[in-house]
């Protein structure tokens, strides 16, 4: 059995097949075809945090292969009552095929895995988001072709995007610069652990001079709103606008995992613009989970 809670949990081959299958996917379902490999299998959705996207597109996905959800909030749940991690995993997972999990930490998910019979799935935490960068890798392959080699830029926060752009660019074999203000640097550790090209700056033009794919993320993640005015003054030097996409190459591909606050982080001539492909990048939440979901699951 096989949990997804980093992008680290699957090797590099079998994340290039993923991907692969993700697309074809997508085309069977454009065609319309109806493929329904988990017929009668039940996900479990636990969300401790608010979600447009990864809900609809996990919920979706069950739909459109013959299973089921559930969807779980700690308001209703004994979850939200103090009910211990360890109890809530033995016994939910004893009753569906598989969980998936948006909480606060990340130690939180890997408890619950520990205790669960049935694949966890991290739908984020505060330390990553990996479900959101199979999207991302579809996306860019769908528009350019492969991503080794290519040389991304991520630019704000070093937050759980940013941590899984760092698993991305050793599991995928891209070059990485991150461009963030001083004190908001991601998980030293985590940056350490990577087997990739990895370069940290503070200036977001000289990070992206050249680079194929720029990415950007809110500057105050959930469970961070009160910080929202200090980091607003924080990050002001740090939006990507069409300065800053004028000196990536040429074709470079702008990325956003949303939702976006055009005029912070990102302006809306980039996120609106011809280079921006964050609504391809949206909508293949559910073709690149759907072909998680069968690697996980299908029989
Ligand atoms: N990108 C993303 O995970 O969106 P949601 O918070 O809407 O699920
Ligand atoms: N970094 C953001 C991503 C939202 C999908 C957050 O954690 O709120």
């Amino acid at each position: 059995m096989k949990h997804f809670l980093t992008l680290k949990d699957l090797t590099p081959a079998e994340l290039k097949l993923l991907i692969n299958r993700a697309i074809e996917l997508k085309k069977l379902h454009k065609h319309g075809e109806i493929y329904q490999p988990l017929t009668g299998k039940v996900l479990a959705m636990i969300f401790e945090k608010s979600s447009t996207r990864t809900r609809v597109s996990f919920e979706s996905a069950m739909v459109q292969f013959g299973g089921g959800s559930i969807f779980l909030s700690p308001d209703d749940t004994q979850l939200g009552r103090g009910e211990p991690v360890e109890d809530s995993a033995r016994v939910i997972s004893s009753m569906v095929d598989a969980v998936m999990i948006r909480t606060f930490e990340h130690s939180k998910v890997e408890t619950f895995a520990k205790y669960s019979s049935v694949p966890v799935i991290n739908a984020l935490t505060d330390e990553f988001h990996p479900c959101q960068l199979l999207a991302d890798m579809q996306t860019y392959q769908e528009h350019r072709g492969s991503i080794e080699g290519k040389k991304v830029v991520w630019i704000g926060d070093g937050n759980n995007m940013c941590h899984s752009y760092i698993n991305a660019a050793q599991q995928f074999g891209f070059e990485l610069h991150i461009a963030t203000p001083k004190g908001y640097e991601p998980d030293q550790a985590i940056v350490d652990a990577a087997d990739a090209t990895i370069q940290l700056f503070n200036d977001p033009i000289a990070a992206t001079q050249g680079a194929d794919l720029v990415v950007t993320d809110v500057w105050a993640s959930m469970g961070q709103e009160e910080e929202q005015r200090k980091r607003e003054l924080a990050f002001a030097d740090f939006q990507v606008n069409s300065a800053v996409m004028a000196v990536a190459a040429k074709d470079a591909l702008f990325m956003h995992c949303l939702p976006a606050h055009r005029g912070e982080e990102v302006s809306a001539e980039v996120i609106d613009g011809a280079q921006s492909v964050v609504w391809d990048e949206a909508e293949n939440r559910l073709h690149a989970q759907k072909a998680l979901l069968e690697f996980l699951l299908a029989d």
